[in-house]
């Protein structure tokens, strides 16, 4: 761990993040329907691993998204110019953050939010070379672990951060639930900046979740690796298989990870036997219309203002605005 490591604020509980990883295997595994949840896909190979897929040709969505964030970069800071503090939830490598920071005039704060301290380390290194000045401070939590917001940027506006189509990885009602705790968080008045992906056809879908190159079946796959390695778990991965479907009804894609065989694993002194063909069902992305994602937004407290879409409505950037609280309103 680097110094600057230990510096990162933690609002985690730190023993138990492998508890919590520990339970959530042992509980998805022992559901009639095995699932497990993608949040985590991102440990130090799985991070590498997203990083490729973000750079595959039939993986549209992080180019696509980019492209709509450089040109609209402007609009998009809008008028959190002076004084704004950025607030990333899920920051990653903070790539896109510095279009947005780029395009405000004179932000005071940078609040990038992210489990993984690494991450967190790396971006905080690279962004302080190329914005001298900027108060950057990191927070190692999950979205829903960062309740409160540092000290000393509460009294500024804040603008909400949330690229990536994250959001896609929650069904809509979580996705609701998602967005107002973003609202408790940021406070009001606030603008919130979110990437969703748009629905579109389903082999381009598909695709994008299945490449040539086989990088997507090794993330998923990685998540066996990774109970293999912190739970001493003896999954043989060579086993299972990689599948990516698109359900029209739901909207979404699915990932899973199909038994090639009869067969079981161990993970912590627990067995769990797996027919041929069974699944473990590991990530949904849910793709959207822009009404319906702004229905979403409303049914959470947000007004629904700014929209940018690449010329091929591939993808969508909302702006959401939660007003001023009037003091009649309450809490
Ligand atoms: C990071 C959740 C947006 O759903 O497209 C990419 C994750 N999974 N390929 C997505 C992912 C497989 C990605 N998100």
């Amino acid at each position: 761990m680097t110094p600057r490591a230990q510096t990162i604020q933690a609002v985690r509980s730190e023993p138990s993040s492998l508890d919590e990883f520990a339970q959530a295997v042992l509980k998805g595994l022992s559901a009639p329907r095995k699932r497990l949840p993608c949040q985590y896909f991102y440990d130090a190979v799985g991070s590498m691993l997203f990083e490729e897929i973000t750079r595959l040709e039939e993986y549209y969505p992080t180019r696509t998204e980019t492209a709509i964030l450089h040109a609209h970069a402007p609009s998009i800071a809008g008028p959190s110019g002076r004084d704004a503090v950025l607030v990333e939830f899920g920051s990653g490598s903070s790539r896109k953050t510095e279009l947005v920071l780029a395009a405000l005039a004179a932000p005071r704060a940078y609040v990038p939010i992210d489990v993984s301290v690494s991450a967190l380390s790396d971006a905080w290194a690279r962004l302080e070379l190329r914005f001298p000045g900027l108060d950057i401070i990191p927070v190692n939590a999950s979205f829903w672990e960062a309740l409160r917001l540092p000290a000393r940027v509460l009294a500024h506006g804040k603008l909400g951060f949330f690229p990536g189509s994250t959001i896609g990885n929650f069904d809509p009602p979580d996705a609701g639930r998602l967005l107002m705790h973003f609202a408790r968080v940021l406070g009001s008045p606030s603008r919130l900046i979110v990437g969703v992906d748009l629905e579109k056809d389903p082999q381009r879908l598909v695709a994008a979740y299945d490449d040539a190159k086989g990088v997507t079946a090794r993330f998923n796959l990685n998540l066996l690796e990774r109970i293999n390695r912190e739970l001493g778990g003896d999954f043989d991965v060579a086993r299972f298989a990689h599948r990516a479907i698109y359900d029209q009804e739901f909207k979404r894609i699915e990932m899973h990870l199909v038994s090639r065989a009869r067969q079981t694993a161990q993970v912590l002194g627990r067995s769990f036997s797996f027919a041929e063909g069974e699944t473990i069902h590991t990530e949904n992305s849910y793709k959207y219309s822009v009404e319906q994602f702004r229905a979403v937004a409303r049914g959470a407290g947000w007004q629904p203002a700014g929209l940018w879409m690449d010329a091929n409505r591939d993808f969508s950037v909302h702006e959401l605005v939660l007003p001023q609280a009037r003091a009649a309103d309450g809490v």
